[in-house]
């Protein structure tokens, strides 16, 4: 049976790539997507994900979540000192289609609630990879869906180095109130952090293999990896862009391709330097509880596999309508 998901966006270009493997994987079955305010502003990201959406073909609710973070002033990787990753769009660099599909017109925190209530204990998987304010409001709306959801695998943190700050990981350091209250709550929470999603990186031999598929949407997609490798060499100085939020979603697709370990996971959400940090505590020295599966180690030929198998998919769907059609 297909895992149902909830994946909760702000596209951003790895963003896009894990609609496209949510949407491309028979292991998945994708329920909705939702939005937040994170790489840009709220109605970029929205128009961004459905831009993407109507690219690969997926027809799912996409409902627009919060627009500004819980606590915090709102930061969006564009303001950020260390510059913009995603570009003023969100998601620069190749053209994508215009919308063909309406947003679904209730909030994001609340299309999660009725999703996960509307279905089986345990049937939804929630995959946040953008900063946790839908998940945390949704949580606020309806506190049964803590018991109800069946994990949240979410990217975001880091148990090393921070990208936002020397401490904070992007989607933690936009929402640190929000991440607090997820990593807390009482349900089984897999941090796919930096550590590692900076293995997941895109080099030019894996830029090869999809350029080699042939299709637009390969194309396209080698678009996107030239523009978010040419800003990840000029912000971060690493050579070859990493796909973050497809872990998560490969996470759920086959666990193996993930390793973790159990540790007790805190957002800090005072410190002057700090803020943002997901304080990993993997020998228990807090004495407290683990309430978290790190992810430390990727299989990173099994994972890249999972993404060209994807685009490999859809392209084929997408040139067997196009025939049908003329
Ligand atoms: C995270 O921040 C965003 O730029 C990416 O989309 C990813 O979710 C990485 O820190
Ligand atoms: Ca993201």
């Amino acid at each position: 049976m297909p895992r149902k998901i909830i994946l909760d966006v702000d596209p951003g270009h790895d963003d896009a790539i894990a609609i496209l493997l949510a949407h491309g994987n028979p292991e998945i079955d994708l329920v909705a997507v939702t939005t937040v305010a994170g790489n840009q502003i709220l109605p970029k990201v929205t128009y961004n994900a459905m831009r993407v959406a109507t690219l690969v073909g997926a027809d799912v609710p996409i409902a627009r979540g919060a627009e500004f973070p819980l606590v915090r002033k709102q930061t969006t990787d564009g303001e950020l000192t260390v510059g913009s990753v995603h570009g003023t769009s969100g998601l620069d660099g190749p053209a994508l289609p215009e919308p063909t599909m309406e947003l679904d017109p209730r909030p994001a925190a609340q299309l999660i609630v009725d999703t996960v209530m509307a279905a089986e204990p345990q049937e939804i998987t929630l995959v946040p990879v953008g900063p946790l304010t839908n998940i945390a409001l949704a949580m606020r709306l309806e506190p049964k869906i803590i018991g109800r959801v069946r994990e949240v695998v979410l990217m975001g943190g880091a148990y090393t180095q921070g990208n936002a700050t020397p401490a904070a990981e992007f989607n933690i350091y936009a929402d640190p109130e929000a991440a607090s209250a997820v990593f807390s709550a009482d349900w089984q929470v897999t941090m796919v952090g930096l550590d590692l999603t900076h293995q997941a990186v895109a080099t030019p031999e894996i830029k090869e293999r999809i350029r080699a598929i042939g299709s637009p949407l390969a194309q396209t997609v080698v678009a996107w990896l030239d523009y978010f490798g040419g800003t990840y060499d000029s912000v971060y100085k690493l050579p070859h862009p990493p796909i973050h939020d497809a872990c998560a979603v490969a996470r759920v697709i086959n666990p193996d391709i993930l390793h973790v370990e159990d540790a007790f996971v805190a957002v800090e959400t005072r410190g002057q330097w700090t803020y943002g940090d997901t304080v990993t505590d993997f020998l228990g020295a807090f004495g407290e509880p683990f309430n978290t599966l790190v992810a430390t180690k990727l299989d990173f030929d099994a994972f890249w596999n999972l993404i060209i198998d994807a685009i490999t998919t859809i392209s084929a769907q997408q040139s067997q309508l196009s025939s049908v059609q003329s």
